[in-house]
């Protein structure tokens, strides 16, 4: 299949980020500026979200990781809210075949539960359908929060204990890490947030110690593959020394 974006002769391909997580801000200062309401501006939003995906698995990153909705996002006005839970169904009825298609392994990560049930079934079907893909991975986390998830993985692994199944002292970095949505992947390397807003709104604490941090100031809407790849260019201009000194 051709590569819809080749990447630039700048950007060193045997240097990829293996995971790109991304924070997808702006929507709402998108609709505003455009003069449009708030749930066309998170429509926009989805626009791009396709060819992002596809130059992701065509470049060869293992894995993509996309904020979708936060557990903090349930305090936003009901008509918002369920704009937002419509463009769940949506999105994943418009590009499930051709993700699958493209070998593409889809994981949510947050509280399926805690959504509706026909959203929490499209999201099941989905994990379910590209379960053994083993192209990109794509993440999409929907009612996440990352202090609920480490909060999650500290009861599993209490209770696991109380159980006799392990000991206090295997509790590691590791064990942690396997107690997370994120289980199996590797740690995010870049983190993006459009916008220009500079803060984690509680994505992926853990997964993110050793991530470099991009913003670019584009609006979610606006920001297409040239805008990934400088992204990416920007994240192999960092020297990441993981508490080192360079040589
Ligand atoms: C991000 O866009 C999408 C979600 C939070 C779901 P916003 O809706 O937060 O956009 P701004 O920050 O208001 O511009
Ligand atoms: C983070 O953006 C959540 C998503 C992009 C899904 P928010 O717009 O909700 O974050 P805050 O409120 O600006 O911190
Ligand atoms: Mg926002």
């Amino acid at each position: 299949m051709q590569v819809t974006h080749p990447l630039p002769p700048e950007i060193d391909p045997a240097n990829l980020p293996r995971h790109i997580a991304v924070i997808m801000d702006g929507n709402g200062r998108w609709a505003k500026k455009n003069s449009l309401k708030v749930a066309l501006g998170h429509r926009a939003g989805t626009e791009n979200l396709r060819e992002i995906i596809r130059n992701c698995s065509d470049i060869g990153v293992e894995a993509l990781t996309l904020y979708a909705f936060s557990t903090e996002n349930w305090n936003r006005s009901k008509t918002e809210v369920e704009a937002l839970m419509q463009l769940i169904l949506d999105f994943f009825h418009s590009e499930i075949d051709e993700l699958d298609a493209k070998n593409v392994r889809i994981r949510i990560l947050g509280d399926k539960a805690g959504l509706p049930d026909p959203q929490r079934q499209v999201l099941e079907e989905a994990e379910e359908r590209t379960g053994s893909n083993t192209g990109l991975s794509l993440n999409i986390a929907v009612n996440y929060g990352g202090r609920a998830e480490l909060v999650r993985a500290a009861q599993q692994l209490a209770r696991e204990a109380a159980a006799g199944e392990r000991t206090v002292e295997s509790i590691d970095e590791a064990a942690i890490a396997d107690h997370l949505y994120t289980k199996g992947l590797p740690e995010v390397d870049l983190l993006i947030r459009t916008s220009g807003e500079m803060r984690l709104s509680n994505f992926l604490l853990y997964q993110c110690s050793y991530a470099e941090f991009v913003f670019p100031e584009e609006l979610w809407p606006d920001f297409h593959v040239p805008q990934l790849h400088r992204c990416i260019l920007e994240f192999q201009r960092r020297s990441r020394r993981y508490g080192g000194r360079e040589e």
